[in-house]
């Protein structure tokens, strides 16, 4: 009996017996060249949520939630461009409204989150690990990966304020730890000891001790923040950025958090600066003033409490319409997850932190008699 011959497998066959073996070859290009080659993609597209849209569903909120479960009467903002949730690939920003009053049970995860007090006044306040963080308009008060916090609000005003967190991040990684605590609020320190960390986080700090570095539950009030920005109002600033500032933990001098930059950022009037593209991702909240931002072909038009997204690699430029009139941006960035990883890229230039160190001046010549 002669032996059948026997016909070569195609490539095509090939691949589907890989495929269904849960395997694929490099050489299937096409794949490849979507993901990998060209470049990235921007993740999500610019999205802008308007104030005077936001504000009247929190109000409505109160009316339809008016015992909300844990006080934790928040909308997050989604990119319609992203399929997985969140305001860019990496940040979630939401705003939420707690009523006078209420309390939010003390809770811990290991996504990190921020407030950024929109409505607030002394007697609305978060409790970081013991620490009584006042929440007045604009301040910023961490709550850092991992830390108990509850928020209280003891006045007679509804306060309002931003949560940004780095939770689409850390879903992704797939690390979503939670905790609640025994019992619904804080022990807090005493109040001679309000201010514990702040007092070791300040220029002067005590010898005796060896204090916390990482993860500081913070606040930086905005009397400081804003104070600061007119102290440098005059500076060159950025070209990319104008006058941004960064909070930086006191501690490291490294970033506000291990995964979240936050910025302030002032645009004075008539500023517009020049367009640039980088591989992080950021979401904007306007203080006050009123302009633009342009993403890709897409113009965010912008006013005061407006709130907006620039996804990774997409070039922007930002523009204050008013001429007489400075326009503030509170944002917070990725920038420390790249950076670390070393996947941070600007183009088109290193703009960031540019600028060298002053010189030290000349030791002067010693005069030879
Ligand atoms: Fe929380
Ligand atoms: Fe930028």
């Amino acid at each position: 009996m002669v032996a059948q011959e026997r016909r070569a497998k195609t490539l095509e066959e090939f691949d589907v017996e890989l495929e269904a073996l849960h395997m694929r070859g490099q050489w299937k290009y096409d794949r490849l060249l979507v993901q990998v080659i060209g470049g990235p993609k921007p993740a999500g597209i610019p999205y802008l949520w308007r104030w005077e849209e936001v504000y009247p569903k929190l109000v409505e909120a109160c009316e339809i939630i008016p015992e909300s479960f844990t006080a934790r009467r928040n909308f997050s903002f989604l990119n319609p461009g992203l399929e997985r949730g969140g305001t860019t690939h990496t940040l979630l920003m939401g705003v939420q409204m707690i009523k006078p009053g209420e309390l939010a049970w003390a809770h811990r995860h290991t996504i990190a989150a921020l407030r950024f007090v929109i409505r607030g006044n002394a007697r609305v306040f978060t409790v970081v690990d013991g620490e009584v963080c006042p929440m007045e308009p604009y301040d910023l008060i961490l709550t850092p990966r991992w830390s108990w916090h509850d928020h209280h609000n003891e006045s007679d005003e509804p306060a309002i304020w931003l949560d940004v967190l780095d939770l689409p991040f850390v879903i992704g990684m797939n690390l979503p730890f939670y905790e609640t605590y025994p019992g619904d609020r804080q022990q807090v320190r005493r109040s001679s000891e309000a201010e514990y960390l702040q007092a070791r986080t300040s220029t002067l700090r005590p010898t005796w001790e060896r204090p916390k570095r990482e993860h500081l539950p913070l606040r930086y009030s905005w009397k400081e923040t804003e104070a600061q920005l007119r102290r440098l109002w005059a500076s060159e600033g950025s070209p990319y950025d104008g006058l941004a500032l960064e909070y930086v933990n006191p501690m490291t001098g490294g970033s506000t958090l291990p995964t979240l930059s936050c910025w302030i950022q002032m645009l004075r009037p008539g500023e517009q600066t020049k367009r640039h593209r980088h591989t992080s991702s950021a979401v904007y909240f306007v203080v006050r003033g009123e302009g633009k931002t342009i993403v890709g072909d897409e113009e965010l038009v912008w006013d005061q409490h407006d709130a907006f997204c620039v996804p990774n690699w997409a070039w922007h430029q930002h523009i204050n319409r008013s001429r007489t009139e400075e326009a503030i941006l509170f944002s917070v960035h990725d920038i420390p997850i790249l950076q670390v990883l070393g996947l941070y890229y600007e183009e088109p230039e290193n703009s960031l932190q540019r600028q060298a160190a002053p010189s030290v001046p000349p030791v002067p010549q010693r005069e030879i008699a």
